[in-house]
């Protein structure tokens, strides 16, 4: 009988206490929950915070806890992690027709690998403490009205896969902190009033694929190390002002590039031999100054992979002649005036 007790009470006490530790456990981190909302969403004119969403997408925020109660665009990591907590993984607040800024308090999701808040109304400056997280992959912010320069900080993200900051207001230039992007795959920030020499340094980020620049403010050189990138395809610089600078002959030795779109960058001087660059499809350099003869051989010594084209466009500078056969295969296409 007293054994029975025992063993009853025993029991329930085990019970009371795993169910207190499971209680206890499934919340997620304050830091990325209540915290973080006050800092993030403005809930009350009398918050100092700075996200307005006016078709109230969020309006689930206001309940519970942001990953057991499902809060809208917040995903989880599915199992509590060593400190006890469950932890906000990605952030899909995309196309919602948010305005305001951006919050500092972004920094604090210590374990996110997505920040996304593309195609919104966002204001203001990116927050330098996104440069803490640095667990992210992805951050893509393109399509909204972001201003103020590129911090710093976010060439510290070791595992940035994907950088989008295209289609905003970016002012200041590419910091060379960049340069430490050691993961990144696609640097997007065409679009913006991005301006100074972009940083040759650039060229040791060894997994780059796209890199886009294009309808910028940027002026100086084109950087001849951009060759040694071993695996970027597309290259995308129109609409800056390179004020008289030459296309690197270096760029003859692209490996795996496809695209490179030089179109009207005030550009002077020769085309350079750009023949040995095997899966070269789009070569646009019209609207530049180039001057002196273009030779075939661009065509003529590619070896075209089945159903591979090649587009060059070469319209509107001040080149004198094309010299050599005049009449491309047709896989080639040729603008020329
Ligand atoms: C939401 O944004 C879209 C375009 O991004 C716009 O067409 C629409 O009018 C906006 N809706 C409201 C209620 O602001
Ligand atoms: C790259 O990161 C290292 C530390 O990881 C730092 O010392 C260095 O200053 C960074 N380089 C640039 C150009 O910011
Ligand atoms: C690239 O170069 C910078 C300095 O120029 C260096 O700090 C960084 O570690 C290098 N990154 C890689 C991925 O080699
Ligand atoms: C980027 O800017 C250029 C030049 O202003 C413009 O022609 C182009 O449409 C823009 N791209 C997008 C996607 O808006
Ligand atoms: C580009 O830079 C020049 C000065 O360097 C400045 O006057 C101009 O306003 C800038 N344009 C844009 C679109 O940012
Ligand atoms: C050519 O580039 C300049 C910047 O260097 C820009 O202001 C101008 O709008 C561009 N022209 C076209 C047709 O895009
Ligand atoms: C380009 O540079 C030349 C001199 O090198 C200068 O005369 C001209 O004003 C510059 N053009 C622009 C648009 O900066
Ligand atoms: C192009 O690559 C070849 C072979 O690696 C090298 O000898 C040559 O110096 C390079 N040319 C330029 C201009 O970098
Ligand atoms: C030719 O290119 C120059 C320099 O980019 C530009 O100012 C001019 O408008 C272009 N002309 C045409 C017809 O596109
Ligand atoms: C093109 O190929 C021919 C024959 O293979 C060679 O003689 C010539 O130097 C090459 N031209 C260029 C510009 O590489
Ligand atoms: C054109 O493309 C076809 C495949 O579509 C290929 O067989 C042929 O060799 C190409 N022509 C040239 C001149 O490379």
């Amino acid at each position: 009988m007293m054994m029975g007790l025992r063993v009853c009470e025993l029991l329930s006490a085990v019970s009371f206490c795993c169910f207190m530790l499971l209680a206890v456990a499934q919340i997620t981190d304050p830091s990325e929950g209540v915290e973080f909302k006050f800092h993030l969403v403005n809930w009350d004119m009398r918050s100092r915070s700075n996200l307005v969403d006016p078709i109230k997408h969020l309006k689930n925020w206001n309940k519970g806890d942001p990953c057991t109660s499902r809060w809208r665009g917040v995903l989880c990591f599915d199992s509590v992690m060593t400190d006890g907590y469950l932890h906000v993984q990605e952030l899909q607040l995309l196309n919602m027709n948010l305005s305001g800024s951006l919050a500092p308090e972004l920094g604090k999701l210590s374990q996110l690998n997505i920040l996304d808040f593309m195609w919104n109304d966002l204001t203001g400056s990116i927050p330098k403490e996104i440069g803490n997280i640095a667990s992210l992959k992805l951050l893509l912010l393109n399509g909204n009205k972001l201003s103020g320069s590129i911090p710093n900080e976010l060439g510290y993200l070791s595992k940035l896969n994907r950088l989008q900051i295209d289609l905003n207001q970016i002012s200041g230039p590419v910091p060379d902190s960049f340069s430490n992007l050691s993961s990144i795959k696609h640097l997007h920030l065409n679009n913006n009033s991005i301006s100074g020499q972009i940083p040759p340094q650039l060229s040791n980020l060894s997994t780059l694929i796209h890199l886009l620049l294009d309808n910028n403010n940027l002026t100086g050189y084109l950087p001849s190390e951009f060759s040694n990138f071993p695996s970027l395809s597309i290259l995308q610089l129109d609409n800056n002002n390179f004020n008289g600078t030459k296309i690197p002959v270096s760029y003859g030795n692209f490996s795996e590039l496809v695209k490179l779109s030089l179109r009207n960058c005030s550009l002077q001087g020769n085309v350079p031999d750009l023949s040995r660059i095997p899966k070269l499809s789009y070569l646009l350099l019209e609207n530049n100054y180039l001057t002196g003869s273009v030779h075939a051989s661009i065509w003529k010594n590619m070896s075209f992979i089945a159903k591979a084209r090649l587009l060059l466009d070469l319209e509107n500078n001040s080149l004198s002649n094309i010299v050599g056969d005049l009449n491309p295969p047709e896989n080639v296409t040729l603008r020329f005036d």
